[in-house]
């Protein structure tokens, strides 16, 4: 296990009816004047914004809000949130609703305290980032979707929308939010599509960490492992009933403990297979999580083939292949098992043309890749431009 420093000070608040604590959780935070910031109208429909503003008044929090996040989020809300700050001057921001909403909010608190362009602090120049933040406002979060986990991450994802370019900045010392309100009942309005894009998603976190070369990381392993099989169980009673309060619960935690950083402690970690699918999402404006039930067999297609050992244990020990002694077969019956089960028991799509993208530019993709990560993606494999065209192409 490699030397690592763990720190994770976000206070979760989980359960029925949470989010009445709201404004509680705001003075214990130090908030006096509150920027919320939600998106497209799900939380206004529920009725969730409503008593998240009557929780702050009932405290005598001062607030402005911004509606209007939309899913991929990008660059000009951001600098639009950013206007109505400098105006307000909040000491706090809270986001209420999902991955989108929190990564705004994040580009916000680091944006905040920037001087220049907060672009600056994403865009890459040389495989570098071009500025980096020190100084964030604190951020609370109401959260209304598991998927992406920003609620415990120090990670945000914006899209440029003059570029195209999609990336993320992680600061986990300075943007993981205060508080996270988790309210498994907020999650029971989700469309099917949401559900199954989130369980998409988080299987995704664990998997990039658990793709890694780093030996002796036992307790990583068997984390991944157990949380995998305990979401697989738990997403299949969700899609066939989504009002099951307990399952739902259940795949909430997942989604925050998928990408709080627990697994992947002493390991080296991967993430090509997200900036793979986010090429995907910043130019055909697809679901993050869709995408990635599109990519990652395709990826594990290409890893039983040339660095099969990891997914051959876990398709041994979480997709139910029995080990034949031959790593290679075993790993690629590990990947075509994962497959059919994002497609039968998720309903997502698997292939580009069932995501809706009949003829995908996929130079374009990936040469943006490689634009962005450089000449060879280091990870659980090393991978040029021919090996990302080969698991691009393995997707159709
Ligand atoms: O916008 P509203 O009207 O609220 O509707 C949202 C949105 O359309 C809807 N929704 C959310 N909660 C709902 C609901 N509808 C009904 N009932 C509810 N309770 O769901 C849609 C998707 O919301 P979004 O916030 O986009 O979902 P998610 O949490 O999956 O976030 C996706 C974004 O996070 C990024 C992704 O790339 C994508 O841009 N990621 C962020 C990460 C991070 N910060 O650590 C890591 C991830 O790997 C990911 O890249
Ligand atoms: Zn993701």
């Amino acid at each position: 296990m490699n030397n690592f420093t763990f720190y994770s000070p976000t206070e979760f608040v989980f359960g029925r009816s949470t989010e009445n604590q709201v404004g509680d959780l705001c003075v214990k935070h130090g908030a006096k004047r509150v920027m919320i910031v939600y998106g497209g109208g799900s939380v206004v429909r529920s009725g969730l914004l409503d008593r998240v503003k009557a929780a702050l008044t009932s405290v005598g929090i001062e607030f402005v809000e911004m509606g209007g996040v939309q899913p991929n989020p990008i660059d000009t809300k951001v600098r639009e949130g950013l206007k109505l700050a400098k105006d307000f001057a909040p000491d706090f921001l809270l986001a209420v609703g999902g991955g989108s909403v929190i990564d705004t909010t994040k580009a916000m608190a680091v944006g905040y305290y920037y001087d220049g362009d907060f672009w600056d602090l994403y865009e890459m120049v040389n495989c570098k980032k071009k500025a980096t933040a020190s100084k964030a406002l604190p951020l609370g979060v109401v959260l209304t979707i598991p998927a992406a986990g920003s609620e415990g991450s120090g990670n945000s994802v914006i899209t440029n929308t003059t570029t195209h370019v999609k990336v993320g900045i992680r600061y986990p010392m300075i943007l993981r939010p205060k508080f996270a309100v988790m309210n498994p009942e907020l999650t029971m309005t989700l469309p099917e599509w949401q559900t199954a894009s989130g369980v998409s998603d988080m299987m995704a976190h664990i998997l990039e960490r658990y793709l890694s070369n780093t030996p002796d990381v036992q307790i990583g392993d068997r984390l991944a492992e157990g949380m995998l099989m305990a979401i697989m169980e738990c997403a299949e009673k969700v899609i066939t009933n989504p009002q099951d309060y307990e399952a739902r619960a259940n795949i909430m935690w997942s989604a925050t403990v998928a990408h709080n950083d627990t697994c992947s402690i002493g390991r080296v970690e991967d993430w090509n297979s997200h900036a793979m699918e986010h090429e995907i999402s910043a130019e055909y404006d697809v679901t993050h999580g869709a995408g990635l039930a599109v990519i990652f067999p395709a990826f594990l297609q290409y890893a039983a083939k040339h660095n099969p050992g990891k997914v051959a244990q876990l398709a041994h020990r979480v997709l139910g292949i029995a080990d034949s002694g031959d790593a290679s077969a075993d790993a690629m019956a590990g990947a075509l098992a994962l497959k059919k089960w994002f497609s039968e028991k998720l309903h997502m799509p698997v292939t580009f043309a069932q995501l809706g993208i009949e003829n995908p530019n996929l130079e374009l993709l990936n040469t943006r890749l490689h634009n962005l990560k450089g000449e060879v993606l280091h990870g659980y494999m090393d991978l040029d431009a021919a090996a990302t065209m080969e698991i691009y192409k393995q997707a159709l």
